[in-house]
C-alpha cells in the first residue's frame, strides 16, 4: 500500500482487496441456512431422478426462470437463459454474463468464485492475474485449457471484487448445478474457499475441506484446494495445492478421464 496514502479510494480498494483476501482464509459467515432447501415431502415420496438440480424453495418458486432450466438440453441454451436470467446479477451494473468456458465434454470441471474486472471485460473466466497462475498450475499437471471447464460460482462480477453474498450464490446455484449435469465431468475441482463452501454447503475452512475428495450430491468426486489468486500473496499455500493437484491428476487418471 505504498503511494495510497495519496488518493483514499486507492486506498479504499486497496483495503477491500486486502480483506478479501484474508477472507480467502478465515470464512466468517454460514452457507448453511441459505442454501439448505426446504421441502414438505418426506424422503421416501421423492421421485427417483438422475438430477442434481432440482429447487424447491419458495424464493425460487416465484421465478419462472428456474422452471426454464430443467428445460435446457445443452450448454448453449442454458447460457442463453443465463443471459436474460437477472436473478444471475449482482449489484454492479452493466457487467457482462461470464456463462464458463472450454471442453463441452471435460472430465474435469473447474469452478472457481465470480468473475473479476478482466474476465468481465473479456466475458470468459480466468483471463486476468489469477488466470495467468491457474494456467501455470494447469501446465505442471499436464492439462491444458482446451481439455478442461471451467466455471464460477457467480455469473456477474461483485462491485469491488468482494466475496459473492450468501443471497447471490443461493440465487445462481441452480444455474450452475445444470451446467454441471450437462458437462457431467468425472471431478470436480473447486478453487477457494468461496467455491467449496457454496458447493459443499458448508462454513469450514479451507485447511479443513482442502487434501480429500468430497462426494458431491451424490454423483461426483470433488476435491477442494486454494484459489490461484491467494497463491500470489500466500507463497505458503504453493505447496498444499501442488499437493492437491497433483492428487487431483492421480485420480483423474485412475478413473480414466481424457484426453
Ligand atoms: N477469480 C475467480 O474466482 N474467477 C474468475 O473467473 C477470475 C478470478
Amino acid at each position: 500500500m505504498a503511494n495510497s496514502s495519496q488518493n483514499p479510494s486507492t486506498l479504499i480498494e486497496e483495503v477491500i482487496s486486502f480483506i478479501k483476501k484474508e477472507r480467502e482464509l478465515y470464512g466468517d459467515f454460514s452457507m448453511r441456512d441459505s442454501l439448505t432447501r426446504k421441502s414438505s415431502k418426506p424422503e421416501a415420496e421423492k421421485p427417483e431422478s438422475n438430477k442434481i438440480s432440482e429447487p424447491e424453495d419458495e424464493v425460487y418458486d416465484g421465478n419462472q426462470i428456474y422452471r426454464e432450466i430443467e428445460k435446457c438440453q445443452n450448454l448453449e441454451e442454458l447460457k442463453a437463459l443465463c443471459e436474460k436470467a437477472d436473478v444471475l446479477k449482482t449489484d454492479l451494473k452493466n457487467t457482462k454474463m461470464v456463462f464458463g468456458d472450454g471442453n463441452p465434454n471435460a472430465d474435469l470441471m473447474l469452478i472457481g468464485e465470480a468473475p473479476g474486472a478482466e474476465e468481465d471485460k473479456q466475458g470468459e473466466p480466468f483471463v486476468g492475474s489469477a488466470g495467468k497462475m491457474l494456467n501455470q498450475i494447469l501446465e505442471a499437471i499436464n492439462f491444458k485449457r482446451d481439455d478442461i471447464y471451467i466455471s464460477n460460482i457467480l455469473k456477474h462480477r461483485p462491485p469491488n471484487n468482494r466475496d459473492p453474498l450468501p443471497e447471490e450464490r443461493k440465487r445462481s446455484l441452480p444455474f450452475l448445478l445444470k451446467q454441471i449435469e450437462l458437462i457431467d465431468p468425472k471431478l470436480i475441482l473447486a478453487l477457494g474457499k468461496v467455491s467449496a463452501q457454496t458447493l459443499l454447503d458448508t462454513n469450514a475452512s479451507l485447511t479443513k475441506m482442502r487434501g480429500k475428495f468430497h462426494n458431491f450430491r451424490g454423483k461426483y468426486e470433488l476435491l477442494a484446494t486454494f484459489h490461484p489468486a491467494a497463491l500470489l500473496y500466500r507463497r505458503k499455500w504453493k505447496r498444499p495445492t501442488w499437493e492437491d493437484v497433483q492428487l487431483l491428476r492421480k485420480r483423474y487418471d485412475e478413473l480414466g478421464g481424457k484426453p
